[in-house]
């Protein structure tokens, strides 16, 4: 069959014209599944998430409570377990950038050396959001807010609540401490708040101080040692519950009663430590609340609309005390 020219031409100018309408359509259709920045197309707001990782039930409840939250929010939640490593971190919010999710929230590990991939986000214009833990860079502009606890709040009262309890005391009054994970900033904050609270009474004194990184295993381990090293301990103030959890382990072993012959402290008033509480093993926690999803996805909402929002917003929490674990107890959510 034999084709004239015209016709030929006919047929060309038509395939371009199609090509060419055919990619308008794709690009507009690419506009309005990537209006949220986000790299999946499902049209739906992309939120990369880093978790410290799994390593006390305060970070469950904290990871439940993100998951449940996003979902609910009907956002697309990229989730990654940095397993306590800060290099972790660092990999996930790279991955995050590449995917050009649409805001990144992460909970860090330490609070040094973040602020070259901070400045990686904000240069490829992803908002970051700080949960339960901030960075210490002098650049506050690398983040849009920080939304947590006060750290040194909880070591002070912690603190305070051992004035007031050792007030008639007349010796000296020994204390070991179990620290969180090095360099993390509620383990550098509850021992600041803690000491200066505590600066004054010279019969309180601390005797040992060292890290069990958050876990029971840890503040096992640990407790262990103090107890071998230390004759007299009075008093065990853990930077959270399951090292005091763990702690308890090795203070029965070693024929004492915990919550009598050693007084514990303990922050955070998950489920596990408030029950310790109640059953007269723990005597103070200083509580920490793990509840941040909603607040958190709200952020985001805030955010990615373009919303000016406060820089700092702080969890609300209080403390427990016997009486009060046994009462609050059976309404507790986590
Ligand atoms: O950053 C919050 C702390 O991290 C909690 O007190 C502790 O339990 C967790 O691992």
């Amino acid at each position: 069959m034999h084709t004239t020219g015209t016709a030929m031409t006919r047929r060309r100018i038509f395939a371009v014209l199609s090509a060419s309408l055919l990619a308008t359509g794709l690009a507009a259709c690419g506009n309005s599944d990537t209006g949220d920045k986000g790299g999946t197309g499902s049209g739906k707001i992309v939120l990369g998430f880093s978790q410290v990782g799994a390593e006390s039930g305060w970070r469950t409840a904290n990871t439940n409570s993100i998951k449940e939250a996003a979902a609910a929010a009907g956002f697309e939640l990229k989730f990654d377990d940095a397993q306590q490593k800060q290099e972790n971190q660092i990999k996930a919010i790279r991955n995050f950038i590449q995917q050009k999710v649409d805001v990144i929230a992460f909970s860090p590990v330490v609070e040094s050396g973040w602020d070259t991939v901070l400045k990686e986000a904000k240069d490829a214009k992803i908002p970051v959001i700080l949960t339960d833990r901030s960075v210490d860079s002098a650049d506050k502009t690398l983040y849009k807010t920080f939304i947590g606890s006060d750290f040194v709040k909880e070591g002070k009262l912690s603190g305070e609540w051992l004035v007031e309890k050792t007030k008639s005391a007349t010796g000296p009054v020994n204390i070991v401490e179990l620290q969180g994970t090095t360099g993390s900033a509620p383990a550098n904050d509850r021992k600041k708040g803690f000491a200066a609270a505590i600066a004054a009474n010279p019969n309180l004194k601390v005797i040992a101080s060292q890290t069990g990184d958050f876990t029971r295993a840890g503040g096992k381990a640990v407790m262990e040692q103090f107890l071998k090293a230390n004759p007299k301990i009075d008093v065990l103030f853990a930077h959270n519950d399951d090292m005091g959890l763990g702690a308890l382990e090795a203070i029965t072993a070693a024929g004492k009663v915990p919550g009598k012959d050693i007084t514990i402290i303990t922050i955070d008033a998950v489920k596990d430590g408030m029950q310790a509480l109640a059953d007269g093993k723990f005597n103070f926690i200083a509580e920490c609340s793990p509840l941040l999803g909603p607040q958190l996805m709200d952020l985001v909402k805030k955010v990615k609309a373009g919303e000016t929002i406060p820089t700092r917003i702080e969890t609300q929490e209080g403390t427990f005390t016997q009486e009060q674990a046994k009462a609050a107890l059976p309404t507790r959510k986590y």
